[in-house]
């Protein structure tokens, strides 16, 4: 009701409450190079409008007189007590959106007691980001280099800096075909403005003739070459396992058999995306691919879930489909291009008071009586 008082004093939220209006004002205020790379998508973009498609198709069936007036909307995530079932995407170059980029969204996360899940491509250094984050919870995204060394170096350095879980990203051995980049021939990393933690890096360091600062073009080839490996295959995650002794999540499973591989390398989650629809055009819609990745894994895995999700009742939707928690990438993106920290800030309490509402309207006080009996899926 917080909302509703401030407007008995003529006190009205900055930015709008509705986070696909959100989106558009975005794309009204910030330019086309920010706002491309951002909302931009493989192919036509089906696959993020499959995305929505599959969330809206699905409608919650509420449930009255079932005493909702206490509610613990905590769940636990790979052994962490989280207060929510939502955490930050990584989403990369946030430098793009906001100069305070990453340190900003992360703490707007730790401030709202939600995971921030850093990416590789940060255009700041993961020791920063834990450093403005304080005690607050800090994942690392892995971008799974080719080369070995800086992968163990990153390792070693995101371990250092009290990032407890590793999202390593699966999706993305090759970048996309994406035109709205592809147009304004943009690619942020070409801009040197992804790489923080790669320039940052001894052992990336090491491979390059000249120092960064005296040929940063030469510095910029040698990331791009390196950041990712179309060559990786199953066995390969041994050597991710030893060399880091916490949870490991994969993210980017869409496939039931990729799920059951997942849970005999004796990794502890997955998430369900599809990079909100930026890699394969034309992929089955993330929610679609929910359920069948949720019986697959039976149990031997965390599953949580991004690619779509835009409100408290989307989040509802993805955990009656069995995910344990969801993500959010654009949403927060825009709200850090929109107002910084604040607006990062505003994007998570939307999301968490629509889903704390919506559990409480659909007869649920907490997130685990959640199944798929709450949902019917309307017919196309
Ligand atoms: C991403 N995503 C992403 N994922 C990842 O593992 N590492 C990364 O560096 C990035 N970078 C990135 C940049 C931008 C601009 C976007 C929009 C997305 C994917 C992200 O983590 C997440 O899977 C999607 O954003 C989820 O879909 P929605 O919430 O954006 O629909």
């Amino acid at each position: 009701y917080e909302i509703y008082l401030h407007g008995m004093t003529g006190v009205v939220p900055r930015l709008p409450t509705d986070l696909t209006r959100l989106e558009r004002l975005a794309e009204q205020r910030l330019g086309p190079g920010p706002v491309g790379y951002v909302a931009g998508s493989a192919g036509t973009g089906s696959t993020a409008v499959a995305n929505r498609a599959a969330l809206d198709r699905r409608r919650i069936v509420p449930r009255m007189l079932r005493d909702v007036q206490e509610r613990d909307l905590s769940v636990e995530v790979c052994g962490r007590a989280l207060p929510a079932p939502l955490a930050l995407a990584p989403v990369g170059v946030l430098s793009i959106m906001h100069p305070d980029a990453e340190s900003a969204a992360a703490r707007a996360a730790a401030a709202q007691g939600v995971p921030y899940i850093l990416s590789s491509a940060s255009s700041t250094p993961l020791e920063e980001v834990a450093e403005a984050m304080g005690d607050g919870e800090r994942w690392f995204q892995l971008y799974w280099a080719k080369d070995r060394e800086v992968t163990r170096s990153f390792l070693h350095r995101a371990k250092a800096a009290g990032y407890t879980a590793l999202f390593v990203t699966l999706d993305t051995p090759l970048l996309a075909w994406r035109p709205r980049d592809l147009d304004q021939a943009y690619l942020p990393f070409l801009h040197g403005v992804g790489t923080a933690n790669y320039f940052s890096d001894p052992a990336f360091r090491a491979g390059l003739a000249k120092p960064v600062e005296e040929d940063p073009n030469a510095a910029v080839r040698h990331f791009v070459g390196m950041f990712a490996d179309p060559a990786k295959t199953w066995p390969d995650l041994a050597f991710l396992r030893e060399n880091w002794d916490g949870p490991i999540v994969l993210k980017g499973i869409l496939h039931p058999d990729d799920a059951l591989r997942a849970a005999d390398a004796g990794v502890d989650g997955v998430v369900v995306s599809n990079h909100g629809g930026r890699q394969v055009a034309g992929s089955v819609a993330a929610a679609d691919a929910l359920p069948r990745v949720v019986e697959a894994a039976a149990g031997r895995l965390t599953v949580l879930f991004d690619s779509g999700i835009r409100t408290g009742d989307d989040i509802f939707k993805a955990l009656a489909l069995g995910a344990k928690s969801v993500l959010v990438g654009r949403p927060y993106a825009y709200g850090l291009g929109l107002d910084g920290q604040a607006g990062v800030e505003h994007v998570l309490r939307c999301l968490l008071a629509e889903f704390d509402l919506t559990l409480a309207l659909s007869g649920h006080s907490r997130p685990a009586t959640l199944t798929a009996d709450d949902l019917i899926e309307e017919s196309v």
